[in-house]
């Protein structure tokens, strides 16, 4: 048997937990995570095992994933995950990791009849069996249904691929319960994968997810996107067991995102998730961590038309105006984890009008943390 149980550096963190800490007191009360569980190398391993290995990963679409024998490839809590479509038309995950000596069996996304390991050649089928076995007829004991490849359960919502390294994950629909119908018409299974776009962010994961949550910085950090919205008085927040939505009316008038008018909804599904929403179109946003100060954040965009002259004009500037919003985000992203490492701040406050969204994150990842240190 594969070992799934690595050693945990992560269990150093655990003297680092402080009850205290743990604690979850009433928004109005509550104080904010404490900085060392954004800049302690400990925490991005508690992170890993506590967080990322314990929830539903959104790694691929099905878009992408349309014929047999397509294959892509995600990293999730650090760990080489490959999504395959086999030859009777299932898709499954896999740890893209051989069980000869831990060699690859795909570099990149692709297509291939057969998974061949880039190391010494072992070949298996797309449905995770060991097939060939060069040079090894002399070899004994060795049976080939003892190594085929070690699955990952896999789950679809909407034509989104996601992935749980848990052996027993709960079902992936209660994660996004109801995001479904409050974003009617707009049906995400039916809009068209447009484009990919990936940003390298040098803070915690965890400093990108605040900031997302809050419209509280936008007059400071986004002036700019303030007249895209129609009252900012009205931008709200509200929570549900796993995720939050920011709520921002859109202006009437003609704008990057719509003929006018409706709604922005802006969805984080814990961990580590955003589903952004407007009229016929979905951006999404996945955290990755990559080191205690730095993260990865792929985006993809989605839209009901992607073939028209009107509609590639949206794009272009959809595309565009997110990623002048994006570096604004990225830049004081930066600047706060700086300020997380200095010995002048521990913990801050939230406001109750606009942080609701932070808050529950933390709580959530306070849970997340709480049930890691019953296991
Ligand atoms: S590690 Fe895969 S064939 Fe050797
Ligand atoms: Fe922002």
């Amino acid at each position: 048997m594969p070992k799934l149980e690595r050693p945990r550096r992560a269990r150093r963190a655990l003297t680092g937990l402080k009850a205290a800490d743990l604690r979850v007191r009433p928004l109005a009360r509550a104080e904010t995570i404490p900085s060392a569980w954004y800049t302690d190398p400990c925490f991005h391993d508690l992170d890993r095992d506590a967080v990322f290995a314990a929830t539903w990963q959104h790694v691929a679409d099905v878009q992408q994933l349309a014929h047999p024998g397509d294959h892509v490839l995600a990293d999730v809590a650090g760990e080489p995950i490959i999504v395959v479509r086999g030859s009777d038309g299932e898709l499954r995950a896999f740890y893209n990791v051989c069980r000869h000596r831990g060699g690859p069996l795909a570099l990149k996304d692709g297509n291939a009849d057969m998974l061949i390991c880039k190391y010494h050649g072992w070949t298996y089928r797309l449905d995770g069996m060991l097939r060939g076995v060069p040079h090894f007829n002399l070899v004994e004991l060795f049976d080939k249904r003892d190594y085929g490849l070690t699955r990952v359960e896999l789950g679809l919502w909407e034509g989104l691929v996601f992935v749980s390294l848990c052996e027993r994950p709960k079902p992936l629909e209660i994660h996004v319960s109801g995001i479904r119908e409050r974003i009617a018409p707009t049906h995400v299974g039916g809009l068209t994968f447009a484009r990919r776009v990936e940003y390298d962010v040098h803070a915690n994961w965890k400093v990108y997810v605040d900031n997302y949550l809050e419209g509280y910085h936008i007059p400071y950090v986004h002036p700019e996107l303030l007249h895209l919205y129609s009252d900012y008085e009205s931008y709200r927040t509200e929570v549900s067991d796993w995720y939050s939505v920011q709520v921002g009316p859109l202006q009437v008038e003609r704008n990057v995102y719509t003929a006018g008018g409706g709604e922005a909804l802006y969805y984080h599904v814990f961990p580590n998730l955003m589903l952004n929403v407007v009229p016929g179109r979905l951006q999404s946003n996945v955290v990755v961590p990559v080191a205690p100060d730095r993260c990865k954040v792929i985006f993809r965009y989605y839209y009901d038309d992607v073939t028209s002259a009107a509609a590639r004009e949206r794009i272009e500037a959809d595309v565009t105006f997110s990623d002048t919003v994006q570096r604004e985000d990225a830049e004081i992203c930066e600047r706060v984890q700086r300020g997380l490492g200095s010995r002048a701040y521990d913990k801050g406050r939230f406001s109750v009008r606009f942080e609701e969204g932070v808050y529950h994150f933390q709580k959530l990842l306070k849970n997340a943390y709480r049930t890691w240190l019953k296991r």
